[in-house]
């Protein structure tokens, strides 16, 4: 270990030294109105080859320096090939369908989705009649009326998704003193978005020899710290699909980071049928334009100027 920092720590005077090497000399130049065309060849090759040993020592300082970092435990969620990975893939619907089934039956039970509304549903995962009927399961505290009081009423479709609990304080009561995040934006939130979820979902497993985890935590390597307030939400079968698709522990984390994924994008569809559009569009608007480019030069270009000078 001291001969890698005694390493890193040469490279990086080297690395310090060269650059300034070569401003001093390109200054150098600068003032005695020299090029770096007007050179010698062998000055030339000789700067030439401080320019790449500077380049390649910068650039083993950056791996050296990512190599120290006392972040061994921390594992970093791997890229899956999601469905809606590609440039012009669109969500999976079915999944963000079963995603919400998932939300719906596993974590809404302590995460709130506040930004969402059932209304958003329609024509995403569920039809009009689907997500009214979703929405008057939940009894919905609404008022005051007449008299001044609150009453409840069955949910319609422009209320947001009822919260688990009533507000932060009662969530962390409730959890030992973890504040369960809402999961609205929790996609874009999350450095490595929908690999994270999924990898934090299905990551869970025993802490390696000598590292003690707090009662009330569990041991995660996805997790920054490693120790996580939220015991492993999910498991094989933990549910039954509508659908019947089989409720594999894997299967269960794809959909609700699927679901999750729209939640944070709902306008990802959206977004890359656009990029096709412009795509084909300016694709075409620029073979037009430069054909009447051509088209205007070619009288320029085709004569042959001579400047004649007055007599
Ligand atoms: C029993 C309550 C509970 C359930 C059920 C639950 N969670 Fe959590 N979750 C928590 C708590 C508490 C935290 C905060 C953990 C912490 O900060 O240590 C958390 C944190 C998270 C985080 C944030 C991790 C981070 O990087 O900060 C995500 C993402 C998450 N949960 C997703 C889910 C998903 C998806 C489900 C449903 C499949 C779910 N949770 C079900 C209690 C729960």
């Amino acid at each position: 270990m001291a001969s890698l920092y005694l390493l890193a720590i040469a490279v990086l005077i080297l690395s310090l030294l060269i650059p300034s090497l070569i401003l001093t000399l390109s200054f150098l130049l600068f003032q005695a109105n020299m090029s770096f065309s007007s050179l010698s060849r062998g000055r030339r090759l000789a700067l030439s080859t401080i320019g790449v040993i500077a380049a390649g020592g910068a650039g083993l300082v950056f791996a050296l320096h990512n190599s120290v970092k006392a972040t061994d435990l921390e594992l970093h969620a791997p890229s899956y090939p999601w469905s809606h990975g590609g440039f012009l893939s669109s969500l999976d619907h079915g999944s963000v369908r079963r995603g919400y089934q998932v939300y719906r039956q596993v974590c809404a039970a302590c995460h709130s989705m506040d930004y969402i509304a059932f209304r958003n549903l329609i024509g995403v995962s569920h039809t009009e009649a689907e997500a009214k009927s979703l929405a008057e399961e939940f009894e919905i505290l609404d008022g005051p009326d007449d008299n001044g009081e609150m009453f409840t009423r069955p949910g319609k479709l422009s209320d947001h998704f009822p919260k688990p609990y009533p507000n932060p304080e009662a969530a962390r009561a409730a959890n030992n003193g973890a504040l369960p995040p809402d999961l609205s934006y929790i996609a874009n939130a999350r450095h490595g978005g929908e690999d994270y979820i999924f990898s934090l979902l299905t990551g869970y497993c025993d802490p390696p020899a000598g590292v003690e985890i707090r009662e009330g935590l569990y041991f995660n390597p996805y997790f920054a710290g490693q120790a996580i307030g939220m015991a492993p939400p999910i498991y094989n079968e933990i549910l039954e699909y509508d659908d019947g698709t089989p409720a594999t522990l894997s299967q269960v984390a794809k959909d609700v980071c699927t679901f999750l994924r729209w939640a944070s994008e709902p306008e990802h569809d959206d977004r890359k049928r656009m990029g096709l559009k412009i795509i084909l569009m300016s694709t075409m608007v620029s073979a037009v334009l430069y054909y009447m480019k051509r088209h205007r030069w070619t009288v320029l270009k085709s004569r042959k100027m001579v400047y004649k000078p007055p007599k």
